[in-house]
């Protein structure tokens, strides 16, 4: 009783009167002034013999109003303890902004982003996003430094899990959904990042130089973001790289003139973790005066961990190397973020209902849902899959099969490993009659001999096998690149003694990057790309190894088939010697296709779909125009499932070169067995156009040609000319 009524008192508003902004800051001193700019890192957190003193230092620091945003600190009671010493003690009683990487759900975790890019499900996106804000808001977060909307095009890159692969189209539509789900009711941040083109980083390597032209950037790096703000984004993060000679946090192009100039961005714009600092070592500052001064300048409001700006901001002030009004612009734009997520009014969490949201089986269920809505099935060569429910002795085989830990993927914000399902319980669950054994067989990665002995005893009784392998959850992510983008370790060798078992088996692949999957892809009759599918991984799993689920995902990036394809994808040039001109003499490698081994856009079903009868509205139209493109399509098959039919254009000839094919539509469609559905899609202005030779946004006359189809090899199916 006592406990409930004093969760009440937090979440009654403090103040009657909406603040008054101005009037808030013309009674700010200076230092307070940089505090807001100020976000530190594990405030109340801190542990070992130091840990009381520390402390109170935080909240010394607190009290003093040199604290804006604090990243994190997770938790009602712990965040409740610190906004206190911000809304009681300090002088202006600014409230604090709890920040955290929510990335792919909280204590609830849905696939790595990557994998849940694969459903081509915009709204299951924004649910699961609006999932996870309300888990974390329970924890006191208001801001979650997602979404990730790199566009990425190099599997070397562990970065590429945490986005929605190569393609700008798909990851406008995922970013906004993404966004109007984190910020659902208003009163939670999302943070479009990182800007911008941290995904073009040279040869995959994590923070790695970018270079890259305006077009390109206009054309494929910016438009995720760009959906962002039209979702009405609240914040902005950096990205540690430089873009063609300036660090973005440092860069006026893109902070300013691009993000405030021409999108009219009204939020805050946070740095990345020490990138103000780290602009000493781009060699871009001397110190951290200078790295303070150049990234306040370029338009940057808030600094992430290191301090130069809080440190030297006010010296800088009274040398007039910044003005009033800059600072002041920064500071307005967080406290209007505080404001407009309500924090003045309202700044704690209810401390009892947390432990009530926070994976609540409605969550889970969700979890369970677009997990097995992100898996696709890569081969099926045998029709093994989906396997019968009268299965009586199931082997599970792998480092990957009975496992927690990796399974829910980097970036898993609270989620508890212990609370994870392995494939080996998701399949228990499913067969509770019958016996289902597992055996590791190897490391996920390691040179460690594979454990034959157990392999064949484990095999031995077995009427299917169900093969788990892939990366763990720390082979992508952050600072997670890699130049051999195989299987790692002895995995390879581990499906290939299954295979010459000859027992029907199933190779389940948990990872978070596009694999080369060299012998397996090959070799290997029946593959399911798992990604890494989170909380309810397991059970998903189940679900689609049986049929419960179909199928329904499409592979939102590339799949190399060696690592020195590397950066690849669907939308290239047709370059001034394409591979199809001639024999010699052209683009094309001596030892290897041009081809991925599994294209963006491509999935299979346990059923089959017909797309066809397109047609289009009209033939030719103005650059004003627009036109619509309907096809029907069909499933063939007996069993019920989803396909993803999508629409590609061609501009065939243009003042400037254009893609060989470019993503411009596309519908999930759920289909019962012989049933048939039109699905339709405008071409206007927006699809039509591209930067042209002034880098003005412009729709040239001239034939375009229309694909419609199940991935990004879609046959031709009409064109069309503006005149
Ligand atoms: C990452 C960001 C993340 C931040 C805070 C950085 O290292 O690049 O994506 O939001 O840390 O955790």
């Amino acid at each position: 009783m006592k406990n409930t009524l004093l969760a009440l008192l937090l979440t009654l508003p403090l103040a009657a009167q909406p603040v008054d902004i101005d009037k808030l800051m013309s009674q700010m001193t200076v230092a307070e002034k940089f505090g807001q700019i100020q976000q530190y890192s594990g405030f109340g957190f801190t542990t070992g013999p130091t840990a009381a003193a520390e402390d109170a230092k935080q909240k010394e620091l607190i009290r003093a109003g040199k604290v804006g945003s604090i990243l994190n600190c997770v938790g009602a009671k712990v965040t409740n303890e610190l906004q206190r010493e911000a809304v009681q003690h300090s002088r202006l009683k600014i409230p604090i902004l709890f920040g955290f990487d929510v990335i792919h759900g909280h204590r609830t975790v849905f696939p790595s982003p990557l994998g849940e890019s694969a459903s081509f499900d915009p709204k299951g996106c924004e649910e699961t996003a609006a999932v996870a804000a309300k888990e974390s808001a329970a924890q006191g977060i208001r801001w979650t430094f997602a979404p990730m909307v790199d566009i990425a095009r190099d599997a070397r890159w562990g970065r590429i899990v945490e986005g929605s692969g190569e393609d700008p189209y798909l990851g406008c539509a995922l970013a906004s959904a993404r966004v109007r789900g984190f910020q659902r009711g208003g009163k939670y941040a999302a943070c479009a990042k990182h800007w911008v083109a941290y995904g073009a980083a040279e040869a995959g390597r994590d923070y790695n130089t970018v270079d890259v032209s305006e077009r390109t950037l206009r054309e494929i790096y910016f438009p995720p973001f760009k959906a962002c703000v039209d979702a009405d984004v609240m914040t902005f993060m950096t990205s540690f790289n430089e873009v063609s000679g300036l660090p973005s946090t440092a860069n006026r192009f893109v902070l300013t003139d691009v993000l405030r100039n021409e999108w009219k961005f009204k939020g805050l714009v946070v740095s990345d973790y020490e990138a103000v600092d780290e602009l000493r070592h781009h060699g871009l500052a001397a110190d951290g005066a200078a790295a303070a001064l150049d990234s306040l300048k370029a338009g940057l409001d808030m600094e992430m961990v290191s301090e130069h700006i809080a440190k030297n901001g006010p010296a800088l002030l009274a040398a007039k190397k910044i003005t009033m009004a800059e600072v002041d612009q920064a500071v307005r734009r967080i406290l209007l973020i505080k404001q407009k997520l309500g924090l003045f009014d309202n700044p704690f969490t209810a401390e009892e209902p947390e432990q009530k949201v926070l994976f609540d089986p409605a969550h889970r269920a969700l979890a369970r849902r677009s997990a097995a809505r992100s898996l696709v099935l890569l081969k099926n060569d045998q029709k093994v899959l989906p396997i019968a429910r009268t299965l009586s002795n199931i082997a599970v085989v792998g480092p990957l099969g009975n496992n927690q830990e990796d399974i829910i993927g980097p970036w898993h914000g609270d989620g508890k490993k212990d609370e994870a399902i392995s494939l080996l319980t998701g399949l228990r669950n499913k067969f509770p009659q019958a016996k289902v054994t597992f055996v590791a067989g190897c490391d996920i990665n390691s040179d460690k001999p594979i454990d034959r002995a157990a392999l064949t005893q484990t095999l031995a009784g077995a009427d299917m096998i169900i093969v788990a392998v892939g990366e763990s959850e720390l082979m992508s992510g952050e600072a997670k690149s890699r130049s051999h983008i195989g299987l790692p370790g002895q995995q390879e060798a581990l499906v290939k003694m299954v295979h010459e078992s000859g027992k029907p088996y199933v190779v389940t692949l948990i990872h978070g990057r596009p694999l080369a999957l060299g012998w397996l892809a090959e070799k290997c009759p029946t593959l399911l790309e798992c990604w890494f599918p989170g909380s309810e991984g397991g059970n998903a799993i189940a679900d689609v190894l049986v049929g419960e689920v179909n199928p329904g995902a499409k592979l939102p990036v590339s799949f190399p088939r060696n690592v020195g394809q590397c950066p690849i994808y669907y939308n290239h040039k047709n370059t001034g010697r394409p591979a199809d001109l001639r024999d010699s003499y052209v683009s094309n490698y001596m030892d290897v296709p041009n081809s991925p081994q599994f294209s963006f856009g491509y999935g299979l079903s346990y059923t089959t779909f017909k797309i066809n009868e397109v047609s289009l509205s009209r033939n030719s139209l103005s650059p004003k125009d627009s036109l619509t493109v309907s096809a029907s399509v069909q499933n063939t098959g007996s069993l019920a499932g989803d396909e993803v039919v999508q629409l590609y254009i061609r501009d065939k000839v243009a003042s400037v070169t254009r893609p060989v094919r470019e993503l411009k539509g596309f519908e999930r469609v759920s289909l019962e067995p012989g049933q048939k559905r039109q699905v339709t899609f405008q071409l206007g202005p927006k699809e039509l156009g591209f930067y042209d030779r002034s880098m003005q946004w412009a729709v040239e006359p001239g034939e375009f040609e229309v694909f419609v189809g199940n991935s990004s090899l879609a046959e031709k199916a009409a064109s069309f000319t503006v005149r």
